[in-house]
């Protein structure tokens, strides 16, 4: 008979006390597969491997609800997740090295009284914004196939593609041969096992030769990168052909539209500030830009996908995978929410937006831009 271990025995292996143990049973996040006749909790081997699953997750930061969810992926074997874990240990590993040597650099500068500037005290220390989100992602971002087929379709004949900002490859087409590039290296971890290549690199500076493939993809990413516009060139100039998911921050009108963004987080302008307008995105890649409508059940969870569903935007997990509501702060976010959740309780949501209801799509700015 397989051999169990108690829960004290095993919290004293794992370094954490009982009523921790305990709580991960309580919460449905390590359930112990049996119990002694005297109905103490008894864990078996492969409880102990889900614990070190849950324990790695943990200390790299992540959310116990997160990690319900990557522990429970049926797709992800017990060496799956070690290679993940790995992966990231080892990012992690060499970003705390970075800094050590940062601070190395700049105790010696003021030993020998040579003063540092502020991009030398700062280089180092910052985190990707999808290294801090990107755990959350997974639960609600998915390939949506209506967006997936105008996109596909827009890389043509292309056999070789590039994915720029790949994040977890929701959009990377399955009968091409993919090159992904995702600085994140939380996001390249939660890639699916069996996704494409991918490549740790910006696309501000693609690591690839002149024409290197048929065509490069961008979806969803363009408005997180430093430099959108030398981003745009490099993809053109590594690739024949340019396709990119964006949306339309200049016009007037797309504030307005979206009820999300007029009525209840006017933040949003804010994050527009200094963003290139569409034309100056397209002439980067030589193309041009073509509306794509946000069907009412998007599959994928972007910040437009539930413009007919508003009670999505309550659920947290909803939001979380959603860089918009970090990008704006807890003060905006919970107003936001709070004020929403009482128009949908009093009615006034519906009364506003009943013409909503009778749509399938809605145009709310985002855009197929191609060369
Ligand atoms: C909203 S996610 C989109 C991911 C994926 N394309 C998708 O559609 O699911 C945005 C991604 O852009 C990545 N990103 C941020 N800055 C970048 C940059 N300078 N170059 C390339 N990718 C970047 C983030 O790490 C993140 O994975």
């Amino acid at each position: 008979m397989e051999e169990h271990l108690t829960v004290g025995r095993v919290a004293e292996l794992a370094g954490v006390t009982v009523r921790t143990l305990h709580h991960y049973d309580e919460i449905g996040l390590l359930t112990p597969s049996t119990r002694t006749p005297a109905g103490h909790r008894a864990y078996s081997a492969g409880d102990v491997r889900r614990l070190r699953e849950v324990l790695g997750y943990r200390r790299l930061g992540f959310g116990l609800r997160e990690i319900a969810a990557l522990v429970d992926d049926p797709a992800t074997d017990p060496v799956a997740h070690l290679c993940r874990l790995r992966g990231l240990l080892t990012d992690q590993r060499d970003r705390a090295a970075a800094m050590v040597a940062a601070i190395d650099r700049e105790l010696e500068a003021r030993a020998m009284g040579i003063p540092t500037t502020p991009e030398e005290q700062l280089r180092g220390f910052g985190a990707q914004l999808y290294d801090t989100i990107g755990s959350a992602y997974p639960a609600t971002r998915r390939t949506e196939p209506r967006i997936a087929a105008r996109l596909w379709a827009a890389l043509g004949d292309a056999r070789t593609v590039l994915n720029v900002g790949a994040g977890t490859g929701s959009y990377e087409p399955p009968d091409r041969t993919v090159t992904a590039v995702e600085p994140s290296a939380v996001m390249r971890a939660l890639r699916p096992v069996g996704a494409a290549p991918c490549v740790a690199a910006t696309a501000e500076r693609l690591p690839f030769e002149d024409r290197s493939f048929d065509a490069a993809m961008a979806v969803s990413t363009v408005h997180h990168w430093p430099d959108p516009v030398a981003g745009l060139r490099e993809m053109r100039r590594v690739a024949r052909r340019v396709v990119v998911f964006s949306y339309d921050a200049d016009e007037t009108g797309w504030r307005e539209r979206f009820w999300l963004t007029r009525d209840y987080l006017p933040e949003f302008a804010g994050l527009l500030v200094g963003w290139p307008p569409l034309d100056e995105l397209t002439r980067a890649i030589g193309g041009r830009a073509e509306p794509v409508p946000v069907p009412w059940d998007c599959a994928d969870g972007l910040f437009e996908a539930y413009w007919r569903r508003p009670e999505a935007y309550l659920d947290e997990r909803v939001r979380r995978a959603m860089s918009v509501w970090t990008r704006v702060g807890p003060p905006a976010e919970q107003r936001a929410v709070r004020m929403l959740g009482e128009d949908l309780a009093s009615g006034r949501w519906a009364e506003r937006n009943h013409d909503l209801l009778a749509r399938d799509t809605a145009e709310l700015g985002l855009r197929l831009l191609v060369a």
